[in-house]
């Protein structure tokens, strides 16, 4: 039995849209075994029921699959048991943890004929972005870039005092129609601004300064179109800061919206993000989390 878990993340961070991104802990969790014959599915936590419940379009198996075509290896049978806790289809990096906690697995059952950097090359390329992938497999905050098709990366660890308040609207949003208002070009003030933006909000993290993250975490390029998908996404963003929220930004393609704080500030923040999501007609969960420092792992 294989048993690898996977986090949860939240890419972009405001400014750093396809780039930046950091790892949660709230889980993905999958054990798979072979079998003699036949494909098993079991589920328990969050799910859904369309994209999981047919090993053709599960993800994870989709992931182990490819894997196992690398190696030219086809398993008699397999056994897969999913526990999740991340919200699908919410913008938590759902799609990114299915995509590595299968690829892990499958590695680890062929005897780890593939190294971590290749299956995180793999995983990119079935996921189209790099930004959830990246940290959901070395954890922390991390910084992906996508250079003539290879992709590189780097992690910084943010500090221990970094709390993440999330909140999740009971309506989904797909990152294609997400993606689907964004325009061709970029005006040049926009692209100035967010690069500003995202180095500042970078150094900080690292630096340990929030001093002015809340200015760091604004974003010209697609949060002003994606809004019109989220009931409320001022006034929430507006409420987070107002109640002492470190900076707040759609989190990944959204429709979830996510917020930094310091320890002893997360329920204010997160009572009064609910709130505002409630004035607009927005029922929505709200949790509470922190980086997770490991990311993929097996246990
Ligand atoms: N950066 C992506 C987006 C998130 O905002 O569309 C998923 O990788």
């Amino acid at each position: 039995m294989v048993k690898a878990r996977a986090p949860a993340t939240t890419a972009n961070l405001g400014p750093g849209f396809d780039t930046l991104g950091m790892a949660l802990n709230l889980y993905l969790q999958v054990e798979v075994e072979l079998l003699g014959s036949g494909i098993e599915i079991v589920f328990s936590g969050v799910r859904d029921r369309s994209i999981m419940e047919s090993p053709q379009e599960n993800l994870i198996y989709k992931a182990m699959n490819f894997v196992f075509k690398q190696a030219l290896y086809r398993p008699t049978g397999l056994y897969i048991e999913i526990d999740n806790d991340i919200p699908i289809g919410k913008g938590l990096g759902s799609s990114a943890a299915a995509i590595v906690a299968g690829m892990f697995t499958a590695n680890r059952l062929i005897g780890d004929c593939f190294s971590p950097e290749e299956l995180l090359r793999w995983a990119v390329t079935m996921e189209g972005h790099a930004d959830n992938i990246v940290p959901c497999t070395t954890g922390g905050l991390t910084v992906a870039m996508v250079c003539q098709g290879e992709v590189f990366y780097q992690q910084v660890k943010p500090g221990k005092e970094l709390q993440v308040v999330v909140a999740v609207p009971e309506f989904i949003l797909s990152t294609e129609r997400s993606r689907s208002v964004l325009p061709a070009q970029i005006a040049l003030p926009a692209v100035i601004s967010n690069l500003q933006q995202a180095c500042f909000l970078l150094a900080s993290l690292q630096n340990g300064d929030f001093t002015h993250i809340n200015k760091a975490m604004q974003d010209m390029i697609y949060q002003p179109l994606r809004k019109q998908f989220i009931p409320g996404f001022q006034q929430v963003l507006q409420s987070a800061l107002e109640a002492g929220a470190l900076g707040a930004a759609l989190s990944g393609a959204g429709p979830s919206i996510m917020a930094f704080t310091t320890s002893g500030q997360e329920t204010v923040v997160g009572q009064a993000m609910e709130e505002a999501f409630d004035g607009a007609g927005v029922k929505v969960q709200v949790l509470y989390l922190k980086p997770d420092m490991q990311g993929v792992h097996y246990y």
